[in-house]
């Protein structure tokens, strides 16, 4: 067995190693604006209805245009991205139209009025089903109700927080553990 030399760890820390999802693109619209924030911290909560719980700051700008709109599309960025979501992170929708600031191109979603981020690899539509943890966590529960894939390539590469300044870009991809998995938990 794998026996590894530890040693105590500060627990508001373990985000670093529990945390490495995907970093996202949030973009919404409300009235006549629309604004784009970095997140890390969304977590699947189900497969059918397809239900995402994301974290959103109530310091944000785009807490209240989400929470009002009750929309918004989460956007998957691939590394080539990487300046421009931690410029955007570093930036508030309240100062800069960021869609016009970092040249990202919106474009019309099909199910809700937030725009899809064009350079991004994928973009998911979602429908604010569940508000009941926002007030106490800031936590949306989103449905998917659109999903939009690049057909290529395959495997993006995308970008993943480990907190500090640090990103993973994802990698190396392997079947070779396949055949132990039981076929209702593909
Ligand atoms: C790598 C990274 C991850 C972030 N993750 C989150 C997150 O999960 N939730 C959150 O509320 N803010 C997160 N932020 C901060 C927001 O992106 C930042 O406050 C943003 O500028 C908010 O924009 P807004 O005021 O226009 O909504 C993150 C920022 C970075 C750079």
């Amino acid at each position: 067995m794998l026996r590894t030399t530890k040693t105590e760890f500060p627990v508001d820390k373990v985000r670093r190693l529990l945390e490495p999802g995907p970093i996202v693109l949030v973009s919404s619209a409300h009235k006549n604006a629309t604004n784009i924030m970095t997140m890390g911290w969304h977590m699947v909560i189900e497969f059918q209805p397809s239900l995402v719980s994301c974290v959103i700051s109530s310091a944000n700008h785009s807490f209240e245009m989400i929470r009002r709109s009750r929309q918004c599309v989460i956007n998957v960025p691939t590394v080539e991205l990487a300046s421009t979501v931690v410029k955007i992170g570093n930036c508030s929708g309240r100062d800069v139209d960021k869609f016009a600031e970092f040249d990202l191109t919106p474009a019309p979603a099909t199910q809700v009025r937030a725009p899809l981020i064009d350079e991004c690899y994928a973009n998911f539509e979602c429908e604010l089903v569940d508000a009941s943890q926002v007030k106490k966590y800031n936590m949306f529960i989103f449905e998917v109700v659109q999903a939009h894939v690049a057909t290529a390539p395959k495997y993006p590469r995308t970008i993943h927080y480990r907190g500090n300044g640090e990103f993973m870009i994802s990698g190396e991809n392997t079947r070779r553990y396949r055949k132990l998995f039981r076929p209702e938990m593909l």
